[in-house]
C-alpha cells in the first residue's frame, strides 16, 4: 500500500491539490473527481489555482440521482468549488445528466458523451472511501460491482434507498493512477482491512494497480510491525 500520511486533513488536502496540479503539468488531461466531503476543500483550492490551459476533461466519478441544484449533487458541488471562478474554455466537464430522469438513460448518455470526447482512459482517478469500503458508487453487495462491459452504470443502493450512477470498476482500474483520499478516524478500520486483504470495493479497484493512498494521521492504519 503506497501510503502517504499527513499530520492533518488540511495538510492532506494541500498535498493532494499540489499533486493534481503536478499531474496536469506533466500532461494529465482526463481527471475523474469523486464527490463527498473529503475532496471538497481540495476542489476549492484548485478552483483558486492557476491551472494549465491544456485541454482537460474533468469527469465526475459518480453521482447521486438528484438534480444538479440539490445539495447532495456531486456535479453541483464541483461546479460550486472547482468552477467557482468559471471554467477555462480549454476544459470540459463530463457529468451525469440526472435531469434525464432515468438512471439507465443517464448512464448511457454519460457513455455517449465519454466517447464523443474521445476519452480512451483516465489519467487520474481521485477516489474517496466510505467506512463500509465503498468507493465511487460501487457499494458492497450491489450489482454495479459486476458491470465489466460499460463505462458507467446505474445502481440502486438499498442502504441509501437511492439511485446512483457511477464509473464502473474496469474504468477505474484502467486509470493510469488512482489517488485515494481518506481523512478522519472513521476511515482507519477500512484502511486496515484493505491492507489485510479484505476485498472491499475500494480494494477491488486498487488491487495491483498504481494507487497513492493519501491519508491524514487519524485515518492512517498503524505501522505494520
Ligand atoms: C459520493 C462519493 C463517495 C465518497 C465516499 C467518501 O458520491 O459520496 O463519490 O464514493 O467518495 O462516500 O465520502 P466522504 O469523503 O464524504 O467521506
Amino acid at each position: 500500500m503506497n501510503l502517504r500520511i499527513f499530520d492533518s486533513a488540511d495538510d492532506l488536502i494541500r498535498a493532494a491539490a499540489r499533486t493534481v496540479v503536478q499531474k496536469i503539468e506533466a500532461g494529465a488531461c482526463t481527471i475523474a473527481l469523486s464527490g463527498g466531503s473529503t475532496p471538497k476543500p481540495m476542489y476549492e483550492l484548485l478552483g483558486k489555482a492557476p491551472i494549465a490551459e491544456a485541454p482537460i476533461v474533468w469527469i465526475v466519478v459518480d453521482e447521486r440521482y438528484v438534480p444538479i441544484d440539490d445539495p447532495q449533487s456531486n456535479a453541483g458541488m464541483i461546479e460550486q468549488t472547482l468552477f467557482a471562478n468559471g471554467m477555462s474554455p480549454a476544459h470540459r466537464f463530463l457529468r451525469f445528466k440526472t435531469e434525464l430522469g432515468d438512471p439507465a438513460a443517464t448512464a448511457r448518455a454519460f457513455e455517449d458523451d465519454w466517447r464523443a470526447l474521445g476519452i480512451e482512459r483516465l489519467d487520474v482517478a481521485l477516489l474517496g472511501v466510505g467506512d463500509d469500503g465503498h468507493t465511487a458508487s460501487l457499494f458492497p453487495g450491489t450489482t454495479a460491482l459486476q458491470v465489466e462491459d460499460r463505462i458507467a452504470t446505474e445502481v440502486w443502493v438499498e442502504k441509501l434507498k437511492m439511485w446512483r450512477v457511477t464509473l464502473t470498476k474496469p474504468v477505474i482500474r484502467d486509470a493510469a493512477l488512482r489517488i485515494v483520499l481518506a481523512a478522519g478516524e472513521a476511515k482507519r478500520p477500512v484502511l486496515e482491512q484493505v491492507r489485510a486483504g479484505v476485498e472491499h470495493p475500494i480494494a477491488q479497484v486498487t488491487r495491483g494497480v498504481e494507487t497513492w493512498w493519501m491519508v491524514d494521521r487519524a485515518a492512517a492504519p498503524p505501522p505494520v510491525t
